[in-house]
């Protein structure tokens, strides 16, 4: 507490020609902790990142990293911090191996020192055995976690991830997330990008969602979540139960207003948010001896704000116009982003569209 923020801007604003991409953007990432920048495509996340990355001077406002100014002292942020961007910086051609020493290298390493991380590196994310092998021939998953190492090798102190997991399939995604769950447990305060909204509630402390360049809302993905309604449990009773007697003490153990589907024989209500409820409910409707046949639990999801909030989801739409082609404003390798190839990163997967949670519970 009371140390300077590992992230801060203050009324941001960015413009391509027309398009304002940033449009007063406010945030604070105290250090330690994940913060997800959510927000549909073309919200500006990307453009964020860039410009607390260094890479993009802003039009107006500040951002500072660590408290110093991403403009000013654009050296000082370079050091201490690491980025991993939808294109990698990584070139295909070149060993795993030999991309990590290269890039070690230019972070300013001695050959044996850039040599032992790469090695450590490789290790820690399981590319070992395809070290030696050129990056071309990696999977998307393993150009993922190359690209993650990469930005790694200076250990910044604060690591942007834009859409560390879009496009990979649910085994990669699973090691990427236990990969930033490490960081973070390590210290390393992370800027994660997503528009995987569960993605968001998984592994970010605090969630700023973004609209049209600005934050539209703030908070604990649960503190969100409330704002999106309240949990519900819907019981569906055995045939021939006695529905007014199960509303009776569904009552009893539920916080609000029970409302009932007779023909369905199906009760819901609201429960408090705490752990056991659902066993608690059941277990009560067995000692009144109404025998039950299915329980869900009806969560608010984040899909559910971010469609509150946004008025539309937040799957990826069609790729936003001429991302390829930012002036850049000095890009250094203590960033961790060179020119890369745009490392075709189809729009494919969708969002976890509208789903809500089903926690299904037996009895
Ligand atoms: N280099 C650029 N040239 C022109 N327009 C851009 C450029 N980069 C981003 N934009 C535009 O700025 C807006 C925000 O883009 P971006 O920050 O990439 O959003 P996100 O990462 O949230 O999808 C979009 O309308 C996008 O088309
Ligand atoms: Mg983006």
């Amino acid at each position: 507490m009371g140390e300077i923020p590992a992230i801060e801007t203050e009324r941001l604003t960015k413009s391509f020609g027309a398009t304002r991409a940033l449009s007063g953007l406010d945030l604070t990432v105290q250090q330690g902790g994940i913060l997800g920048l959510l927000g549909p495509n073309g919200a500006g996340k990307t453009t964020a990142v860039r410009v607390l990355a260094t890479l993009l001077l802003p039009d107006s406002g500040h951002a500072r990293v660590l408290g110093a100014d991403v403009v000013r002292r654009a050296d000082d942020v370079r050091r201490r911090i690491g980025l991993t961007g939808q294109y990698a910086a990584l070139d295909d051609y070149l060993t795993g191996l030999a991309n990590l020493v290269m890039i070690g290298r230019l972070a300013r390493l001695t050959r044996p020192q850039a040599r032992r991380r790469a090695d450590e590196l490789l290790g820690r994310f399981e590319l070992t055995e395809a070290a030696g092998r050129a990056v071309k021939t990696y999977s998307g998953g393993m150009r993922r976690r190359l690209d993650l190492a990469a930005s790694l090798i200076g250990r910044p102190e604060v690591l942007f991830l834009d859409e560390p997991t879009t496009g990979l399939d649910p085994h990669s995604r699973a090691v990427m997330w236990e990969i930033i769950r490490e960081l973070a447990a390590e210290g390393t305060t992370l800027l994660l990008t997503t528009q995987y909204l569960d993605e968001a509630d998984q592994l970010a402390s605090q969630v700023a969602v973004i609209d049209t360049g600005r934050v539209i809302a703030e908070g604990t993905p649960d503190q969100l979540k409330a704002k999106a309604g309240e949990d519900r449990i819907a019981v569906r009773l055995a045939p021939g139960s006695d529905l007014p007697a199960a509303v009776t003490v569904v009552q009893a153990e539920t916080t609000g207003r029970v409302e009932t589907d007779p023909g369905q024989l199906l009760i819901t209500a609201p429960i408090p948010a705490r752990e056991g409820i659902t066993t608690d409910v059941v277990r009560a409707l067995d000692t009144a001896g109404i025998r039950v046949s299915d329980v869900t639990l009806r969560r608010p999801s984040l899909d559910d704000v971010f469609l509150i909030l946004t008025g539309h989801g937040a799957g990826p739409g069609p790729a936003p116009a001429g991302s390829g082609a930012a002036p850049e404003a000095g890009a250094g390798p203590g960033a961790g982003a060179g020119q890369g190839a745009a490392a075709g990163q189809g729009a494919g997967a969708g969002l976890g569209a509208g789903a809500g949670q089903q926690g299904g519970a037996a009895a």
